[in-house]
């Protein structure tokens, strides 16, 4: 399975903190936010990862990522000439996929949990989609799935005015390839976005729609907000301090799934100088 990270938009609910920079080069507590979903689709397996940045950005991502080959794994990059919305990363991302499956995570989005990893490695296999549903106060703001009384998914529906659940579906998605002709199949919503909803729509009315409720030891930010990122980067901060683990440490996933050797480990945390993220690689 290959993995995409969205990491384009123009994060104008951040302005003017997003004005010169990416929102996925911001600092949530420690880190860059977009070492937490590059994490995510480590934890999931995937070591084959292409990051979508808007055009002016790409440069600033290759300079703090890389190759990926420090973490055993291929990072490439890729260019979203203006945000035409999320189902718009298959096409782009069309060649790199070939004849693999996929998962996609939003560049600003954090899970973080008891059993991620598993949850994660079991879609690893996915027969038409896997998506997630996470309960909220504000579904309103996100695509909204409603089930049946026998947890069967019967609805999804984007931002809609009256949601008919409390259920948002979270930034990751686990496709077959079947999702390439699919995006490119979609027709641009009013708002003139080719909506992720509108491609999971389609693999509802197959009938290999996949929709697991995440449950209350999960956590997700959509860090898209000042409030929602400052929150998120509090809530790191808290778990990091009490557990004194990191959350997202690149380098640590990749020597725990074995990528890496101890070696490689200890030669990797000198690209981190004399910080903290460098200190706690070398502890490991
Ligand atoms: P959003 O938060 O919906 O949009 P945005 O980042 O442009 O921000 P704002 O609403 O404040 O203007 O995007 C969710 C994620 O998806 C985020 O990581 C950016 C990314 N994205 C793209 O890369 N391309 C797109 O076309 C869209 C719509 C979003």
């Amino acid at each position: 399975m290959k993995g995409i990270v969205l990491a384009g938009g123009s994060g104008t609910r951040l302005f003017p903190l997003t004005i010169s920079v990416s929102k996925q080069l911001l600092p949530v507590y420690d880190k860059p936010m977009i070492f937490y979903p590059i994490s995510v689709l480590m934890l999931a397996g995937i070591k084959e990862i292409l990051i979508i940045t808007t055009p002016h950005d790409k440069a600033l991502f290759e300079k703090l990522l890389g190759d990926g080959s420090y973490l055993g794994c291929s990072f490439e990059y890729a260019v979203q000439e203006a945000p035409n919305g999320l189902a718009e990363a298959f096409i782009i991302g069309a060649d790199f996929i070939g004849h693999d499956k996929v998962a996609l995570v939003l560049g600003d989005n954090i899970f973080y949990g008891n059993g991620l990893s598993k949850m994660l490695q079991s879609n690893n296999d996915v027969v038409g989609g896997a998506i997630f549903a996470y309960p909220v106060r504000d579904p309103e703001r996100f695509g909204v799935v409603a089930f049946d009384k026998n947890h069967k998914a019967l609805s999804i529906e984007e931002k809609p005015k009256h949601p008919k659940s409390n259920y948002a579906v979270p930034g990751l998605y686990f496709y077959d390839n079947r999702v390439v002709e699919i995006a490119r199949s979609v027709q641009a919503s009013e708002r003139g976005e080719k909506e992720i909803t509108a491609v999971n729509k389609a693999y509802l009315d197959l009938g290999e729609l996949q929709v697991g409720v995440m449950s209350r030891g999960m956590s997700w930010f959509d860090t898209g907000t000042v409030d929602s990122l400052d929150d998120a980067t509090e809530f790191i901060r808290v778990i990091q301090h009490n557990q004194s683990m990191m959350i997202g440490c690149l380098e640590e996933i990749a020597y725990r799934m074995d990528w890496i050797s101890y070696d490689d480990l200890k030669t990797s945390a000198s690209r981190y100088g004399k910080g903290a993220y460098a200190a706690y690689i070398n502890s490991l």
